[in-house]
């Protein structure tokens, strides 16, 4: 794939799942390059409304370049949706569509820092505007906070290993590219996954962290909530299981109804009810889409409502 495309996942099933209305607003909080976005504006009327919002400038450049009265595009972060929304005089949307993770785009432009499969400055930021690169943070971070970065968001079983190496070899010069970094994880990590290369799993880790991934996304969730009008649709997709993780246990935690004492007399009106009712089960893309994009192999799609209900919400921790 030629870097500056992006093969769009559950194109169809995630705007199915927003219930798009004609005159409705809707928030594309991850616009990449804005396959959702198109196919959303395709479905609104001419009294729609498109608000898409990306961390990433090249994406807000691909918008910039969509050239439609309803749709404006914002350079940010969606953890700041309640500001983006304010600064957009909006105060209630009829859906929220997080496709979540990095864009072919940014993993394939090598000068990016994301992939192992080419030399470059191990960069990993979306946002290239701020923040530390994942080099500048290797260099300044103790032992035990790489060790703890790469078990935790890598899941890697050699974690202790890996922060050893990259210790060692920091006291020696920079570690600074990103064939550095893959080739000392591959000395450290003593057994291989089939069909993965050894260093996907740090790789992964020290984006999630470089980017503040897990506690965006725990940011925007209850926003999403409150932004939501009656009726209107949150639709979320994952590609790892932490970022699932996340998702499942908020939509769960506000989808159910409050645990009553048993065996205590209740009137139906004083049950309140909760902010979300959640839509059919999580959903996979199909063995066909798997086959003409690898990359959707391991998305996962959760759809919920906004009811009438209470918007105290329980928070999603990260
Ligand atoms: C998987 S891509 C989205 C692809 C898009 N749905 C499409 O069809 O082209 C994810 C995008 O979300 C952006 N992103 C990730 N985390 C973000 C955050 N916290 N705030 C805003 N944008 C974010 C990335 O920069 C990337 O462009």
């Amino acid at each position: 794939m030629s870097v500056g495309s992006h093969a769009t996942v559950l194109l169809e099933e995630a705007v199915d799942g927003l219930n798009v209305r004609a005159d409705g607003i809707y928030v594309d909080c991850t616009f990449g390059r804005g396959g959702h976005s198109r196919l959303i504006l395709a479905r609104l009327g001419e009294g729609g409304r498109l608000i898409a919002i990306d961390r990433d400038l090249d994406a807000v450049r691909a918008g910039g370049e969509i050239g439609d009265r309803r749709f404006s595009v914002v350079h940010g972060t969606f953890g700041q949706l309640r500001e983006i929304a304010v600064c957009a005089g909006v105060t209630g949307v009829d859906g929220i569509l997080l496709d979540l993770g990095v864009s072919s785009p940014q993993f394939d432009n090598a000068a990016r820092g994301f992939s192992f499969r080419y030399d470059a400055p191990l960069d990993m930021r979306m946002d290239a505007s701020r923040g530390i690169t994942a080099a500048q943070w290797l260099a300044q971070a103790t032992e035990s906070e790489i060790r703890e970065v790469i078990k935790n968001y890598g899941e890697e079983r050699f974690a202790k290993q890996i922060a050893a190496a990259i210790v060692a070899a920091r006291a020696r010069g920079p570690v600074d590219t990103t064939r550095q970094l893959a080739a000392l994880v591959a000395k450290a990590v003593p057994t291989r996954e089939p069909r993965q290369d050894p260093a996907t799993r740090t790789f992964q880790a020290l984006r999630i962290h470089i980017n503040q991934e897990l506690e965006e996304l725990s940011l925007a969730l209850p926003q999403c909530v409150r932004l939501l009008a009656p009726a209107g649709r949150l639709v979320v997709i994952s590609f790892h299981s932490l970022e699932d993780r996340i998702v499942k246990r908020f939509l769960r935690d506000n989808a159910q109804a409050d645990h009553l004492p048993a065996r205590l007399p209740v009137r139906a009106r004083d049950i309140a009810p909760a902010p979300l009712k959640l839509i059919g089960r999580a959903q996979r893309p199909g063995a066909e889409e798997v086959a003409a994009n690898p990359r959707a192999r391991s998305a996962v799609m959760r759809i919920a409502e906004r009811t009438t209900g209470r918007a105290d919400i329980l928070g999603a921790a990260a």
